[in-house]
C-alpha cells in the first residue's frame, strides 16, 4: 500500500495544514513508514503547464517540459492512496497544488467522454479508478459557507466515491500559543489521528469521527478576536498614546475570548482591568450570549475581579504568550504564569461570585 502526500502549502511542513496531515499520517501507523512519501511542492521545480498539448498530439503521454514532474508523475501513478494537503487560498486550493494537478495532463487521454454525473472527462491513460484520495485542507476563516465549497466540489468532481475530506476552519489557531488554544487544537488533532487510523483499516472515516472533525474550537466572535489579535494592529493616523491603548484593549479583549462563554449564564461575569500607569480602565463582560469590552468607566458594572497591572507588564505578558514561551509574572503574589493563568483566575472569581483584586 503506497501512500503519496502532496503538500501544496507554501509553508511546507511548517504550515497549519501539515499539522493536520501529519496527525492523519500518525493515525495510519499500520502502514509502513517506507511506504509513505511526502512531496512538498514548494521545494520542487515545477513549471506551469504551457497548454501546448504536446502530451496529446506530439509525444503521447510525454510532457514537453522536463522538470521535477518527470519524477513525480510516476510516483503519483504508483500510489494507492493520494493525500492532497492544501491550505485554502482565495476560496480554492493553493496555486502550487493546482499547478501540480494541471501538470498531470499527460496521464490523461486527449479524447473525451461523458461522465455518469452529466459532466465530461478525459479518461486516464493508465490505471483508471484504482486510487483512493484524501483531501486535507485548512483555512483561516471561521466559516465553511461561502469559503470552501469550490474546493470541495473540485475534488468531488475529480474523485467522487473514492474520496474522504477533512477541512479545518479556524486554521489561524495553529499559530497561536495560548495554552487554551493549544489544548483545543491538540484535541482536534487527536480526532484527526483517529480518522487516519480508521482510514488505514477500513478505507473510510467513520461518520461519528467526521462529525467531530467539523467541530468548532471557539464561537465566531472569540475566534475573530483571537485571530485578529495575532496580526499587527495598523497604526495609521494614531498617536503613540492611542496606539498603546488600542494594543492594551486588544490584549484584554483576547483574555475575554479565552474565557469559554459556554460556562456562563445570562448574568454577566465582569472582570475589570486597571492599568495603573495610565488613566485607563476596561471591563470585560461575559454572558453565555456575548462578550463585550467596555472602556467608559461611567458604564461600568460592579465587578467580580479587578486586575491591577502596568501597561508594560500587560504588553510584555502578551508578547511572551504570542511567542509560545512561558513567562512567569515576577512580583505576582499568586505566582501566575501567562495570560491563561490570569484567565483561569478570572473564571474562578466570576464563577464563585467573588470580588477579588489581584496585582500583577
Ligand atoms: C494567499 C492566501 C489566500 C487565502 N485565502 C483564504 C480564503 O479564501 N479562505 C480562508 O478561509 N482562508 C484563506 N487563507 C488563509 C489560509 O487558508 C490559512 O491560513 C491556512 O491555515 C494556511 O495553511 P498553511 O499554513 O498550511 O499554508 C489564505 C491565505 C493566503 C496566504
Amino acid at each position: 500500500m503506497k501512500v503519496l502526500v502532496i503538500n501544496g502549502s507554501p509553508r511546507g511542513e511548517a504550515g497549519n495544514t501539515y499539522h493536520i496531515t501529519n496527525a492523519f499520517l500518525k493515525g495510519m501507523s499500520m502502514i509502513r513508514e517506507d511506504d509513505v512519501e511526502v512531496v512538498n511542492l514548494i521545494d520542487r521545480n515545477i513549471g506551469f503547464c504551457r497548454g501546448c498539448f504536446h502530451c496529446w498530439n506530439n509525444e503521447e503521454g510525454v510532457c514537453i517540459q522536463h522538470d521535477d514532474m518527470d519524477e513525480l508523475r510516476p510516483k503519483f501513478q504508483a500510489a494507492d492512496i493520494v493525500i492532497w494537503s492544501t491550505p485554502v487560498h482565495t476560496f480554492g486550493m493553493s496555486a502550487l497544488m493546482k499547478n501540480f494537478l494541471d501538470r498531470l495532463l499527460p496521464l490523461h487521454l486527449g479524447t473525451m467522454e461523458e461522465r455518469d454525473d452529466g459532466g465530461d472527462e478525459h479518461i486516464c491513460r493508465y490505471n483508471k479508478g484504482v486510487k483512493k484520495h484524501v483531501l486535507i485542507a485548512s483555512c483561516g476563516f471561521y466559516s465553511y459557507v461561502n469559503n470552501v465549497e469550490a474546493l470541495e466540489k473540485h475534488f468531488e468532481i475529480m474523485h467522487k466515491g473514492r474520496l474522504e475530506t477533512i477541512i479545518c476552519c479556524e486554521g489561524a489557531l495553529f499559530r497561536i500559543h495560548h495554552s487554551d488554544v493549544v489544548r483545543r487544537a491538540n484535541q482536534y488533532l487527536t480526532v484527526v489521528r483517529r480518522a487516519g487510523k480508521e482510514y488505514a483499516y477500513s478505507g473510510q472515516i467513520a461518520d461519528t469521527t467526521k462529525e467531530q472533525l467539523r467541530h468548532r474550537f471557539y464561537n465566531r466572535t472569540e475566534y475573530h478576536i483571537l485571530a485578529n489579535h495575532h496580526w499587527t494592529v495598523p497604526r495609521e493616523g494614531m498617536t503613540d498614546e492611542e496606539y498603546k491603548l488600542r494594543k492594551l484593549t486588544d490584549v484584554i479583549h483576547c483574555m475575554g475570548a479565552l474565557m469559554n462563554r459556554d460556562r456562563f449564564t445570562k448574568e454577566p461575569g465582569v472582570a475589570e482591568f486597571d492599568v495603573t500607569d495610565l488613566d485607563f480602565k476596561a471591563q470585560i463582560r461575559l454572558t453565555v450570549e456575548k462578550l463585550e469590552i467596555v472602556t467608559d468607566p461611567q458604564s461600568f458594572l460592579p465587578c467580580h475581579i479587578r486586575i491591577e497591572v502596568s501597561s508594560e507588564r500587560l504588553i510584555e505578558l502578551d508578547r511572551y504568550v504570542r511567542s509560545g514561551q512561558s513567562h512567569s509574572i515576577h512580583g505576582s503574589k499568586a505566582g501566575f504564569h501567562g495570560t491563561q493563568a490570569i484567565v483561569n483566575r478570572m473564571l474562578w472569581a466570576i464563577q464563585n461570585g467573588q470580588c477579588a483584586t489581584i496585582r500583577l
